[in-house]
C-alpha cells in the first residue's frame, strides 16, 4: 500500500462535546483561547495536517458556537445532545463512521499544544503492531484529575483506570492516558457498545475499551511521549495559561531560527499564524495577533499590540500603538499612541504621530499627521501634511462621509473638515479653519474670525483691578 493510498483512508474523530467544567468558565472549555485561537480549532488545525479523508466531530454543550468555531476543518458534525462520557461520545458518531475502513484517529478536543509528529509517530505504531487500539501516554509529576496507565509485569498495558475509580497504589502511577487514540473503527465500536457506566462518574468511558478489547485478545499498543507539555491536556486555567505560553514560546523559537530579533521572547506574544521577516526587532511587550504579516528590518517598540496586520519592509512602530486590520507600506512610522482601525492604509514613508487615530482612511506615500487628529473615512493623496488638530468630521449624527484630499494637500493646525468635502491638489488650508466647502486645486481657505489686538488692553485692566474697579476695557 503507498503511502499516500494509506493516508488518503484515515478518518478523524474529534471529542468536543464536553462542557470542561474545571474551568468554571460560562463558555466551553473548547472554546478558550490559546494563543489567539479557540484550544479546539488548534487540534483540528493540526489533525488538519495528516490530510485525512474525513474528519468528525462530536460537539453538544454549546455545539453551535463549537462548530462555528471549526468552520473549515471539519466534513461532519454529530451531536450528543447529553454528555455521558468519552464512550458514549464516540457511539454518537458510530452511524457517521459506519464504512469506516483504515484507521480511525481520535482526539480529545483539549489538547492545544498537540503536534502532527505525535499523530504520525501514532499511525506508525498502530500499522506496525496491527493493535485494535493504540493510545499516546506520557509521565508525569502529578497526575491527578488523570486515566492512568496499567501495565501488567511484562510491561504491556492493560487497562485505563480513571482517577476518580482508582485506588490509592493505582494513583500513584504517573503514567497518564492523553486521550489521542488510533483505532480500528469496527472493533472499537462493537467492544464500545457493551461498555456499562459502572464508575464513579457513572458515565460511559472510551477507556474502558482497553481492557474489553484485550479481553477479546485483540492487542492494544501504547506510544510513550517524551514531553508531557505536547500532550497534556488543558483542564484548568492555570493548564489554559501555560498551554498558550508553550504555543508562544515555539513561535519565537521559530522566528529567532529564521532571524527575527526579540528582546524578551517571554514577554513578546505572536501568534503563531503570523510571518515576521529577517532582522526585524521586537521589543518586550509587543503583541502580534492573528495572521499578521510584517516584513524584513521593521522595528516594534513596547506596548504596541498589532491585529491582523500587513506591514512592508523597514517599518517603525514606536512604543504603544493599536493597529488593527491595516496595511502599512515600506519604511512608514508610527506612533508613539498611534492608533489605526480597521481599513486603514499607510502608504510608503507614510508618517503617523502622537495620538493620531485613522479609520477607514488612506495615507498617502510620503504623508504626516504627526500630532493629534482624527482621520476617518478619508482617502488622502501623496505628500500631503495634516497639521497636528486636524479632525475629519465624518459623522453627521446619521450616516458617514467621506473626506477626499489630493496630492500635496497643507492642513494648518487646529482644522476641521466637515464631510463629504474634497481638497484639490496642492491647496492650503489655513490654521484654525472649519472646511465646510470644497476647496479648488491651489487655493487657499480660511475660515475664521477676524483677529483683534486692542493696544494696551492688559495695563488698563491690571490698574482698574488695583483700584478695585471691574476689569471691563
Ligand atoms: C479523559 C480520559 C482520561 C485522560 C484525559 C486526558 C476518558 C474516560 N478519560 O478524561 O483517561 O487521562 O482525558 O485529558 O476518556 N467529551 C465529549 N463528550 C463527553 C465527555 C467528554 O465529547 O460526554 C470530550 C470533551 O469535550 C473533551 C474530551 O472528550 O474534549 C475529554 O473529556 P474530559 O472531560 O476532559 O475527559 P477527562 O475526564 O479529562
Ligand atoms: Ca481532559
Amino acid at each position: 500500500m503507498s503511502v499516500a493510498g494509506a493516508r488518503a483512508r484515515l478518518t478523524v474523530l474529534l471529542l468536543a462535546a464536553g462542557q470542561g467544567k474545571r474551568l468554571k468558565s460560562k463558555t466551553i472549555k473548547l472554546l478558550h483561547p490559546v494563543a489567539g485561537q479557540p484550544m479546539v480549532r488548534w487540534v483540528a488545525g493540526v489533525v488538519a495536517e495528516l490530510r485525512p479523508s474525513r474528519t468528525v466531530a462530536v460537539v453538544g454543550f454549546q455545539g453551535d458556537e463549537v462548530q462555528a468555531s471549526l468552520e473549515g476543518l471539519c466534513d461532519a458534525f454529530v451531536v450528543q445532545p447529553v454528555q455521558r462520557g468519552t464512550g458514549h461520545a464516540v457511539m454518537q458518531a458510530a452511524k457517521a463512521l459506519r464504512g469506516t475502513s483504515g484507521p480511525l484517529l481520535i482526539v480529545n478536543g483539549d489538547l492545544p499544544n498537540i503536534e502532527a509528529a505525535t499523530l504520525r509517530g501514532l499511525l506508525d505504531l498502530h500499522r506496525r503492531s496491527k493493535a485494535a487500539l493504540s493510545l499516546v501516554t506520557t509521565d508525569v509529576h502529578d497526575a491527578t484529575g488523570y486515566g492512568r496507565i496499567v501495565r501488567n509485569e511484562k510491561g504491556s498495558v492493560v487497562r485505563i483506570v480513571e482517577h476518580k475509580d482508582a485506588t490509592a497504589s493505582q494513583r500513584r502511577i504517573r503514567e497518564i492516558n492523553c486521550g489521542i487514540y488510533c483505532a480500528d473503527a469496527p472493533a472499537l465500536i462493537a467492544t464500545l457498545k457493551n461498555i456499562r457506566p459502572d464508575n464513579a462518574q457513572r458515565e460511559y468511558y472510551l477507556t474502558d475499551a482497553v481492557h474489553a478489547l484485550i479481553a477479546k485478545g485483540r492487542t492494544v499498543a501504547a506510544l510513550k511521549h517524551p514531553d508531557a507539555h505536547a500532550v497534556l491536556g488543558v483542564n484548568t486555567r492555570a493548564e489554559l495559561a501555560s498551554a498558550g505560553a508553550a504555543l508562544y514560546a515555539r513561535k519565537a523559537a521559530e522566528l529567532q531560527a529564521a532571524g527575527v530579533t526579540l528582546l524578551d521572547p517571554a514577554r513578546t506574544w505572536i501568534d503563531p499564524r503570523a510571518v515576521v521577516g529577517r532582522d526585524t526587532v521586537l521589543y518586550p511587550d509587543v503583541i502580534v495577533e492573528g495572521a499578521s504579516v510584517i516584513g524584513e528590518d521593521c522595528v516594534v517598540r513596547s506596548g504596541s499590540r498589532l491585529a491582523n496586520m500587513v506591514l512592508g519592509r523597514g517599518v517603525e512602530v514606536k512604543d504603544h500603538c493599536v493597529l488593527q486590520d491595516s496595511r502599512i507600506g515600506d519604511e512608514a512610522q508610527l506612533g508613539p499612541f498611534a492608533h489605526l482601525r480597521p481599513g486603514s492604509v499607510l502608504e510608503a514613508r507614510a508618517k503617523v504621530g502622537n495620538f493620531v487615530e485613522l479609520k477607514k482612511t488612506r495615507l498617502g506615500k510620503g504623508s504626516k499627521a504627526p500630532h493629534l487628529s482624527y482621520l476617518g473615512d478619508a482617502a488622502i493623496g501623496p505628500g500631503c501634511n495634516i497639521g497636528a488638530g486636524t479632525i475629519t468630521c465624518n459623522y453627521d449624527g446619521v450616516a458617514k462621509h467621506q473626506t477626499t484630499i489630493d496630492a500635496g494637500v497643507f492642513i494648518g493646525s487646529d482644522t476641521q473638515l466637515v464631510a463629504p468635502v474634497s481638497l484639490g491638489e496642492g491647496a492650503y488650508v489655513a490654521a484654525g479653519t472649519t472646511v465646510t466647502e470644497d476647496v479648488p486645486a491651489g487655493a487657499l481657505a480660511i475660515g475664521r474670525v477676524r483677529q483683534l489686538n486692542l493696544d494696551g488692553w492688559v495695563a488698563r485692566r491690571k490698574k482698574r483691578a488695583a483700584g478695585g474697579g471691574s476689569a471691563h476695557s
